[in-house]
């Protein structure tokens, strides 16, 4: 197994250093880091230079890769490896744009949400003084579980959310027509409103601004104002831990435990490229 350093990053998260990437890691070695996610839940490296070939390598090292259903904005020749960017050529987006500036969890709207995703800095964007901008929130659901009053555990306790896409989409694309056409999915899922990590068993509390507008068999206003309440604890800064991008960061973090949020407070010229890949 290769050795490396862990150094806590907040409430939630580690940054490990001492791996090159680009060189591969072995199975001991990935499944080290699988124990760091499922205790840390976000875990980054700095510093990495990676070719498409090399992320993937490393992506399948930890699971089954999974392509998105915009394949057009893949890195060419890697279906699986999402480009995520405001960058435009000849007039045209060279990856999805305003991906994720909301609070969510990838792939909560499926029966099975994704395990873990994987987002490699590229390029960054920053202010006139080199602040780094487009910056990714995290926080962990499982704290924000822990941390619920006895009442609130046990009112939740055995409620199921409804989990939607297509309301998200019927949201932004109030604000962007253009996004409508880019939505090729009209997947809804319904998750316990408190669900148990599949590894770890570990309860986290699974509700998120971006995808859960219902609460099943709970009556409109009410769900509004318990999801309300909900969001309102996930989002308080002591479960929280905000990200400030390098070029050559390499983050990875499980869906189940944590969610996440990307802050749109950049715009072109400043260039933000990152390429993504998620795990089942
Ligand atoms: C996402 O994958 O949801 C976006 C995260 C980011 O680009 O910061």
């Amino acid at each position: 197994m290769q050795s490396f350093d862990v150094k806590p990053l907040g409430p939630l998260g580690v940054e490990v250093s001492g791996i090159d990437l680009d060189r591969g890691i072995d199975a001991a070695t990935a499944a080290a880091l699988q124990d760091l996610l499922l205790d840390k839940e976000v875990v980054l490296f700095r510093g990495q230079q990676l070719s498409d070939a090399a992320l993937l390598g490393f992506a399948r090292r930890l699971g089954t890769t999974k392509g998105h259903p915009l394949g057009k904005f893949s890195a060419p020749g890697f279906p699986d490896v999402l480009i995520s960017s405001n960058v435009m050529e000849n007039g045209e987006p060279v990856g999805i744009r305003d991906i994720g500036q909301f609070w969510h969890t990838h792939g909560s709207y499926l029966p099975v949400p994704y395990q873990y995703t994987l987002l490699y800095g590229v390029e960054i964007p920053h202010d006139d003084n080199g602040t780094p901008l487009g910056d990714t929130l995290y926080l962990s659901a499982t704290a924000a579980y822990d941390a619920l009053s006895p009442a609130l555990k046990n009112e939740i306790g055995k409620l199921v959310a409804i989990h939607s896409y297509d309301y998200r989409y019927s949201l932004r694309v109030e604000q962007n027509p253009h996004v409508l056409a880019a939505s090729t999915s009209k997947d809804d899922a319904r998750h316990p409103m408190v669900y148990r990590h599949p590894v770890s068993g570990r309860p986290a509390l699974f509700v998120n601004e971006g995808y859960v507008h219902e609460i099943e068999g709970m009556p409109r206003e009410r769900a509004e104002v318990l999801l309300k309440e909900l969001f309102a604890h996930l989002q308080k800064p002591q479960f929280a831990y905000r990200h400030k991008w390098k070029a050559g960061d390499l983050i990875m973090w499980d869906n189940v435990s944590t969610q996440h949020n990307a802050v749109p407070d950049y715009k072109l010229p400043q260039r933000r490229y990152m390429k993504r890949i998620t795990i089942t």
